[in-house]
C-alpha cells in the first residue's frame, strides 16, 4: 500500500503552519459525521489534529472517509488552515487549525476497541491488561511511560556526570538467598542444578567493588517470587548502586543529588535543606512504620510512664510484659459513634490487635468504658500527654512493642484518611529511616534473619552484641521514603570475610551452608576487598509516585496481576514435555 511519509506529527500544529501542504499518519480517535462533513481526530503519541473531510473540497476523500471507524490506521494529505470562528477548542494545543483533506489512505482496519482509547476510563483493570496495547494507547498510559523514559534518562546522565560506571551483571545466577523467594531456571547441560533469577545484583556489586571499580550503578530487573501488592511484582527495576572508601554520609549525599534532579526536572521542586532522618526506633515509636508517611503529622505518643502504675489489668499485664502502651490524638473526632468506633476496633482486631481503647475527651472528664479504671492522676498526665481537648478523640493499644506500634501505624493511617489529612497537592514528604536493627527475630522458625541482607555491616560498635544480645545490634543500614513508600534501601557492607563469617553464624547459616552459598564472595574478600556500601533504588515505585498513580503496574509496560498472571501473553502457561524432558523435570500432579 502506497503512502507518503507523515510531514509532521498529530501533536504539533499552531497556527504557524496555516497554508502549508501536509502529510500526517496516525489513529482514528473520534469521528464526527455531521452530515456531508466529516471531522476525525486523528491521534499519535505526540497529540490529535483535527482534519477535516468536505465533499467540495475532496469528494473522492470524503467517500473513502465514510469507511473510517475509531482506530483505524490512516495516512491524510492535505491543507493547514484556521479553523472557521467559533470552532476552535482552546482545550487542544492544535486546537486553532485543522486540516482539510485532500488525500486518505486507510492503512489498517481496527476491531471495535473493547474499551474507549481515553483517559480515565471506567474498566476493570483486567481487561486493560488483557488488551495492553489498546491501554497504553491511552494518553495517561503513554505520558507515564514518557515520564519513566525520562527518569531513566536523568538518572543515567546524573550517574555518568559523577563518574559512575554503568555495568551489566547475569541475569542466570547462583540461588543466594536474600529474603524473598527465588524464580528458578533449570539448566539443561547440568542435569538436577538450577539457576536462580537475581533477586537483586547485590553480590556482583560488591565483587565490582573488590575488581576496583569504585562507583558503580545499574538500571537492572530484579526477580522476587513474593506475593504481589499494588507496589510489588515479581520483575521490577531498580537503580542498584555501589561504592567504595565511603560512609553512610557519602551514600546520603549520592542520594540527595539524585533526588534533587528528579525533583527538580520532573515536580519543578527545589530540594533546598537536607533529607530529614528518623532512626528506626522514633520512627516506629511516633509513626508506627519504617516507612512513615509525614505528609501530615499526626504522631503517636507512647504513654508507658502515664501508666506505670496502672490498676487496670490490660495496662499492668502489658507493663509486666515488657510491652507497649500507645496513643493517637484524632482531634475534633470525640463525636465518633458507637458504631464507627466498632469499626476501628475491627480494623485493629483484623490486623493482630486484642481491642482498641477509645476515650472521648469532654469538658473535664474523659468518657470512655475503661475510664473507671483509670485514676484522676492518670487522666490529667494522659490528656497532657497527648495534647487532648475537648471534642477530641483518644486511641489506645497496648501489647508487645513492635506489633502494637505497627498496628497503631496502620490505624494512624487509616485516621488521616477519615479526617481527609492528605491533600491530593500535599507538598512530597521525603526522609531517610536509619539505624535499623541489624537483625530480626522470627518466633516461628524461632531464629534471627537479617533485617536488610546478611552482608549490611553492625554498627562498629555494636559488634560485640553480635555474640550476647544479637536483637540490640543495629545495623548502618538505612532506607529512603517517599510519601510513605520505600523507595530505596541499602547499606554499609561487610567487607571483612571474618565479619562476614561471624554474621552468618549469628544467622545460623553454618559453616559449610555459607561457604556452598557465598564461598565465591568470602573468597573474593580475602583478595583486598575495599570498605563499601550501597543502595538500591525502587524505580517502579519511583516512576509511580512521580507520576502520581496509586499501583506500579501504571508505570509498567506490561506487568503481572496480583496472582502472577500477564493476562496478554497468558503466562505462565504449560510446557511440552519434550521441553520438560530436555530439562529433565516431571510436572507431579
Ligand atoms: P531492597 O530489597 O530493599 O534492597 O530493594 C530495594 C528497593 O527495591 C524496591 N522493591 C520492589 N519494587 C517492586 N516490587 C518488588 N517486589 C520490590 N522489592 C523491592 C523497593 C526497595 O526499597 N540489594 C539491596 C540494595 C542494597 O543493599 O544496596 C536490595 O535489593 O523500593
Amino acid at each position: 500500500m502506497k503512502f507518503n511519509r507523515r510531514t509532521h506529527t498529530c501533536g504539533e500544529f499552531r497556527e504557524s503552519n496555516i497554508g502549508e501542504h501536509v502529510v500526517l499518519n496516525g489513529w482514528v480517535a473520534i469521528r464526527r459525521d455531521l452530515g456531508g462533513v466529516i471531522f476525525i481526530e486523528m491521534r499519535d503519541r505526540y497529540g490529535i489534529t483535527q482534519v477535516v473531510f468536505e465533499p467540495s473540497f475532496n469528494s473522492d476523500a470524503h467517500e473513502h472517509a465514510k469507511k473510517l471507524r475509531n482506530e483505524f490506521v490512516i495516512s491524510i494529505e492535505g491543507k493547514v488552515r484556521k479553523r472557521p470562528e467559533g470552532t476552535e477548542n482552546p482545550s487542544l494545543p492544535t486546537g486553532q487549525i485543522d486540516v482539510m483533506v485532500e488525500k486518505l489512505v486507510i492503512l489498517n482496519n481496527a476491531d471495535t476497541p473493547p474499551f474507549a482509547i481515553e483517559d480515565n476510563i471506567d474498566v476493570h483493570e483486567d481487561v486493560r491488561l488483557k488488551y495492553r496495547y489498546l491501554d497504553l494507547r491511552r494518553n495517561e498510559m503513554q505520558k507515564s511511560l514518557l515520564l519513566r523514559h525520562q527518569m531513566y534518562q536523568l538518572a543515567r546522565k546524573y550517574f555518568d556526570s559523577i563518574n559512575f560506571v554503568e555495568i551489566e551483571t547475569p541475569i542466570l545466577m547462583k540461588s543466594t538467598p536474600e529474603g524473598a523467594r527465588d524464580f528458578l531456571v533449570p539448566s539443561r547441560l547440568h542435569k538436577g542444578k538450577f539457576y536462580a533469577l537475581p533477586q537483586s545484583p547485590q553480590t556482583y556489586k560488591q565483587i565490582l567493588m573488590v575488581a576496583g571499580f569504585d562507583r558503580y550503578f545499574q538500571i537492572v530487573r530484579c526477580f522476587r517470587d513474593e506475593d504481589l501488592r499494588a507496589d510489588r511484582q515479581y520483575e521490577f527495576t531498580q537503580i542498584d548502586v555501589e561504592m567504595s572508601f565511603v560512609d553512610v554520609e557519602d551514600i546520603f549525599e549520592m542520594v540527595e543529588g539524585l533526588m534533587k534532579v528528579f525533583f527538580k526536572e520532573i515536580l519543578g521542586l527545589e530540594i533546598t535543606s537536607t533529607i530529614p532522618r528518623l532512626s528506626f526506633d522514633e520512627a516506629m515509636e511516633k509513626y508506627g512504620s519504617d516507612k512513615p508517611d509525614l505528609r501530615f503529622e499526626l504522631p503517636m505518643v507512647t504513654l508507658n510512664q502515664v501508666f506505670d502504675k496502672s490498676e487496670f489489668k490490660v495496662f499492668k499485664d502489658s507493663h509486666d510484659k515488657g510491652g507497649i502502651i500507645t496513643g493517637l490524638l484524632a482531634k475534633g473526632c470525640g463525636d465518633y459513634t458507637r458504631n464507627q468506633l466498632d469499626v476501628l476496633t475491627d480494623f485493629v482486631k483484623k490486623l493482630g490487635a486484642g481491642g482498641l481503647i477509645w476515650m472521648r475527651v469532654k469538658d473535664g472528664e474523659l468518657d470512655a468504658p475503661v475510664a473507671k479504671f483509670m485514676s484522676d492522676e492518670e487522666k490529667k498526665n494522659l490528656i497532657i500527654a497527648m495534647g487532648a481537648k475537648p471534642g477530641d478523640l483518644l486511641l489506645i493499644l497496648t501489647g508487645n512493642k513492635l506489633k502494637t506500634l505497627a498496628i497503631m501505624g496502620a490505624l494512624r493511617l487509616e485516621m488521616a484518611k477519615r479526617m481527609n489529612l492528605i491533600s491530593p497537592d500535599a507538598k512530597p514528604a521525603i526522609l531517610w529511616v536509619t539505624d535499623f536493627p541489624l537483625f530480626e527475630w522470627d518466633e516461628e522458625t524461632k531464629r534471627f534473619y537479617a533485617m536488610h541482607h546478611p552482608f549490611t555491616s553492625p554498627r562498629i560498635e555494636d559488634i560485640p552484641l553480635m555474640d550476647t544480645n544479637p536483637e540490640k545490634v543495629k545495623a548502618r543500614a538505612y532506607d529512603l521514603v517517599l510519601n510513605g513508600n520505600e523507595i530505596a534501601g541499602g547499606s554499609i557492607r561487610i567487607h571483612s570475610s571474618e565479619l562476614q563469617a561471624k554474621m552468618f553464624r549469628v544467622l545460623g547459616i553454618g559453616e559449610e551452608e555459607a561457604k556452598e552459598k557465598f564461598g565465591f564472595l568470602m573468597n573474593a574478600f580475602k583478595y583486598g576487598a575495599p570498605p563499601h556500601g550501597g543502595i538500591a533504588f525502587g524505580f517502579d515505585r519511583l516512576a509511580m509516585l512521580f507520576a502520581g498513580k496509586s499501583s506500579i503496574r501504571d508505570v509498567i509496560a506490561f506487568p503481572k496481576t496480583s496472582s502472577g498472571i500477564s493476562l496478554m501473553d497468558d503466562s505462565p502457561s504449560h510446557v511440552d514435555e519434550a521441553q520438560l524432558n530436555e530439562l529433565h523435570i516431571k510436572v507431579r500432579n
